[in-house]
């Protein structure tokens, strides 16, 4: 289909409106990080605290929507691409729903993750880098899967036969290696109320 036999649709509510209703702003706290590195564990964390705090929250979790929307997609560098650009897409849906957004994806590529900041309005989109190393995450192996990468079982696996690009421009940094759970969830949350997201 031709973009151009398509029309967009105003709508009466806002993005505005909305967040007026919810009595905070909408963002998306982009988590990218290596398999292990703890994004989906800080996630889920972060919007509990948020939760309790009243919030609208919601995780979107590379596991969790590669088994519905993204269950066609592997892992080459163009099904990651499509992977974080649908991703992208829905953060952009959530926000303008007036929603504080969690996206955990690995999104090991500078670019894809550029394409979805320009997306955003300015401080919309935060980018979370869930720094480890990978020796680290490789020892936690939560999921078996650093050591079947290791003999071969699954291919084009992060961090082994994969790229992962580290950002050069993310907001916030959590080294998860040298910081507790809880100091790693205190440290997004600060962010936020020092950028005046939350109070
Ligand atoms: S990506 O790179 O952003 O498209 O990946 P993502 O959608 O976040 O999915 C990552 C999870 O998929 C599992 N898995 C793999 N990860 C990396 N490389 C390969 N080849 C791979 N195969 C399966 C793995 O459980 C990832 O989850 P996390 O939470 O990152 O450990």
């Amino acid at each position: 289909m031709n973009a151009n036999q398509l029309t967009w649709h105003d709508v009466k509510i806002t993005k505005k409106d909305r967040q007026q209703l919810n009595g905070h702003r909408s963002a998306v706290l982009w988590l990218t990080g290596l398999s292990g590195s703890g994004k989906s564990t800080l996630a889920v964390e972060v919007e509990k605290k948020l939760y309790e705090k009243g919030l609208r929250t919601y995780v979107l979790d590379g596991d969790n929507i590669r088994h519905g929307l993204n269950n066609n997609l592997g892992f080459s560098p163009e099904d990651r691409k499509e992977n974080i650009r649908r991703i992208g897409e829905v953060s952009k849906l959530f926000v303008d729903a007036g929603i504080i957004t969690l996206a955990s994806f690995i999104s090991p590529y500078r670019d894809d993750r550029q394409m979805v900041r320009e997306w955003f309005n300015d401080k919309e989109f935060i980018e979370v880098y869930v720094k480890c190393d990978l020796i680290i995450c490789e020892q936690r192996d939560p999921k078996g899967l650093y050591q079947r990468a290791r003999k071969g079982e699954i291919k084009e696996f992060t961090g082994i036969d994969a790229p992962y690009e580290v950002p050069e421009k993310a907001e916030i940094i959590i080294e998860t290696g040298k910081l507790t759970i809880e100091e790693s969830v205190q440290e997004i949350l600060q962010y936020l109320k020092t950028h005046k997201y939350i109070y």
